[in-house]
């Protein structure tokens, strides 16, 4: 059957990556986490005291970064090496979720990222998933998906995935982040959040996760025979 792309985008914590992970596995596809891209520039930045309102100091700063994605054999997980450092863990702190989309708002941050994923997707085959994919990076995918959730229940599985990680975060914190990262993801400049006129909504506050990964997998066959 054709390999084709799919394109998940959507808010943050609706569920893209832990459905997009399945659903590549099932169909035996890559799985790329853009949002891990942007997450290991910002550690970088955080990390190496880049000021980013200086532009000079962003170049400078993106020239000296290296992200690769490696499958770890033991969880079968793709992780993210940054300059060939396992930063998995780390680029999913707090304080880098703080800084994420102030520092994925830059636009030099996107052409560069953008580059490197159009670069994984050259032969198909791929599940990506992140807020630009379907709109910038993949406008020609053959499947797009538009994930949203109810606030309350994002921030609620936010709040367990980082408990997961071994971070206690007050429920009223994580919905302050989530809130702030809505409003610079959907208001931004560059390549702002928002839903491919082409993409399928998926809402997924009341369906199981099996049951979206299941529509998904649909409409992924049909996309194959169609396209
Ligand atoms: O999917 P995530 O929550 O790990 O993404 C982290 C941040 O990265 C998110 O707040 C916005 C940004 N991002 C982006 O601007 N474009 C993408 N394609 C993916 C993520």
């Amino acid at each position: 059957m054709k390999k084709i792309i799919i394109a998940i985008d959507g808010y943050s914590a609706c569920g893209k990556s832990t459905t997009a992970k399945v659903v590549a596995t099932l169909l035996n596809y890559a799985y790329i986490d853009s949002g891990a891209m942007y997450r290991a520039v910002t550690l970088y930045f955080l990390d190496h005291y880049v000021d980013i309102t200086n532009p000079k100091s962003v170049a400078k700063a993106l020239a000296n970064i290296n992200i690769q994605f490696h499958l770890n054999p033991k969880n079968k997980e793709n992780e993210t090496f940054l300059n060939g450092l396992n930063v998995e863990k780390d680029i999913r702190e707090m304080r880098v979720a703080e800084k994420v989309s102030e520092v994925s708002a830059i636009k030099d941050v996107r052409v560069a990222m953008v580059a490197q994923q159009q670069k994984l997707g050259k032969s198909k085959g791929v599940v990506m998933d992140g807020r630009d994919i379907g709109t910038v990076v993949f406008p020609s995918a053959e499947l797009k998906i538009f994930m949203t959730a109810d606030f309350d229940i994002r921030a609620e599985r936010r709040q367990k995935e980082l408990l997961e990680k071994g971070e206690l975060i007050e429920l009223d914190v994580v919905k302050e982040n989530l809130a702030k990262r809505d409003q610079i993801d959907t208001s931004r400049k560059e390549s702002p959040l928002l839903k491919d006129k082409e993409a399928v909504e998926i809402d997924t506050t009341h369906v199981t996760f099996d049951e979206q990964v299941e529509q998904i997998i649909h409409l992924a066959q049909n996309a194959m025979i169609t396209t």
